[in-house]
């Protein structure tokens, strides 16, 4: 009983005032499906809009709890026009935080722009993806080599929204393994690994029914405090990336003495909430491929390698249980001409942004660019906002240096794995005479971009 007393002081609860209506915009359907097979907590929830007022409505409220709101990094909203089985594929719609009068203070509240208003009578269909980290809570906090982990979860059973729901369903879906507890309210079913709450008819707005769930996930907790990725485009056609990760198992913290020989006999019974390795997904044509921590190299890397990726596979020097860090750097190259493109006269270098490790949390990444010397009017597009700042770099072979452009970025996910590009004016051009100035000899850093600028006039 004293466990269920501690959830409902975990749970918060949410005072619902007597709102203004916010606009004529009611729910007619909506689908969630939250995905707790990680620790990267993924809710996708599919609503139906309608109008039911007679003004023109051109923005939807998505509202969050407070203690949902700080965990949430990555939301994004589609739309899914077109009907049944031939839905066009989505188009993200711009999303920024909205503070409408009237709302809940434990609430934060986005606001979706949609591509065209809503009149009378008129509905349309949102996808909407909303991505949390350090959401899943270890239950017990410590626990030995020998126990499996286990975590709580809390949602609402109810959409949570301003607006009155018509009709309504969740799904939860769990790591296949043991499920300890799990709020049971009216119309809750459990088939295998998936808890089902629903259907639930005409809610009005603000409705809440506080669900927790408490279950096995054996799934690794690598969280990265800090990450930094430098990309190094070199003249001579090729890309040199090197990560710094520093990871922690942010999972269950381990207690009691560790012990190799009993993790070696069976180490999914003694061990099996222990990162045993890491996954990291690199570019197709990868090669010069290295993992090496303070000690030295490790060769306990496993690489697979077809003409759309190569997976490099690393372990760690040993099992990392909760609470237990580690340190390495991998290294690759890229062919340069993979990632550099040319449109309307303008060369840019087009690369991914986040680590290529799978699954992994980022509570901080920086990505330092690190471009030929010479380099000048740099500039950079991301999809999605970072803070930016320029330095340079100093090697054996510069006069000036070369510009490094800094980007840095908190709480990535995989779903910031996307392209960003990076501006490169040429390096200097034949009227520059900078071939010149720079009193190197043959071959020297200046020499092949002017001779290859010089290729491309001829
Ligand atoms: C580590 O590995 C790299 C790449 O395979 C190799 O070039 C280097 O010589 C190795 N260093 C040591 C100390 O073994
Ligand atoms: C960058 O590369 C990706 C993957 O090849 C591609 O999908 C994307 O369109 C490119 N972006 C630009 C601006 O060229």
């Amino acid at each position: 009983m004293g466990f269920w007393w501690r959830f409902n002081l975990l749970v918060f609860t949410i005072a619902i005032l007597s709102t203004p209506v916010l606009s004529d915009l009611i729910l007619s359907k909506v689908d969630r499906r939250i995905d707790l097979t990680s620790q990267i907590v993924r809710i996708t929830s599919t609503l139906k809009v309608e109008n039911a007022g007679s003004g023109l409505v051109s923005e939807v409220l998505l509202a969050f709890p407070e203690l949902q709101a700080k965990n949430l990094v990555y939301l994004m909203a589609t739309t899914n026009e077109g009907k049944g089985k031939t839905k066009s594929s989505g188009v993200s719609l711009p999303v920024e935080v909205a503070n409408p009068k009237g709302m809940p203070p434990a609430l934060t509240v986005y606001s979706v722009s949609l591509p065209k208003a809503l009149g009378e009578g008129d509905t349309m269909s949102l996808d909407v993806l909303a991505v949390f980290t350090h959401t899943l809570k270890p239950f017990p906090e410590k626990i030995t080599q020998a126990d499996i982990q286990l975590v709580l979860f809390q949602d609402s059973a109810y959409y949570l929204s301003p607006y009155a729901v018509k009709f309504q369903s969740l799904s939860i879906k769990l790591p296949d393994a043991r499920i300890e507890s799990y709020t049971k309210i009216e119309n809750t079913k459990i088939h295998g690994s998936e808890i089902k709450y629903g259907p639930y008819e005409n809610l009005p707005p603000f409705s809440y029914s506080p669900l927790v769930v408490h279950f096995e996930i054996n799934q690794p907790f690598a969280v990265a405090q800090e990450l930094v990725r430098e990309i190094e485009v070199s003249h001579w056609g090729n890309v040199q990336v090197t990560e710094h990760c520093n990871i922690v198992h942010e999972g269950a913290k381990s207690e009691g003495e560790f012990s190799r020989l009993e993790y070696q006999a069976r180490p999914h019974i003694r061990g099996s909430s222990a990162i045993r390795h890491f996954v990291a997904k690199l570019p197709p044509r990868a090669h010069s491929i290295y993992y090496r921590d303070e000690i030295g190299n490790i060769s306990t890397s496993h690489l697979w390698a077809d003409s759309k990726k190569t997976e490099l596979l690393i372990e760690p020097r040993y099992p990392m249980f909760g609470g237990w860090r580690t340190a390495f750097i991998i290294g690759y190259s890229l062919p340069l001409q993979d990632f550099l493109f040319e449109s309307e006269g303008k060369r840019f270098l087009n690369i991914s942004f986040a680590s290529p490790i799978n699954d992994l949390v980022i509570d901080n990444l920086v990505v330092k660019v690190v471009l030929p010397e010479g380099s000048r009017d740099l500039s950079v597009s991301t999809p999605f906002p970072v803070k930016q700042r320029q330095e340079s770099k100093i090697s054996h072979l510069d006069v000036v240096g070369r510009p490094v452009i800094v980007l840095e970025k908190a709480d990535v996910v995989p779903e910031h794995n996307q392209y960003f590009q990076v501006l490169l004016l040429p390096l200097c051009n034949l009227n520059d005479l900078c071939c010149l100035i720079v009193n190197k000899f043959f071959l020297n850093e200046c020499f092949f971009p002017c001779f290859m600028n010089f290729l491309q006039f001829v």
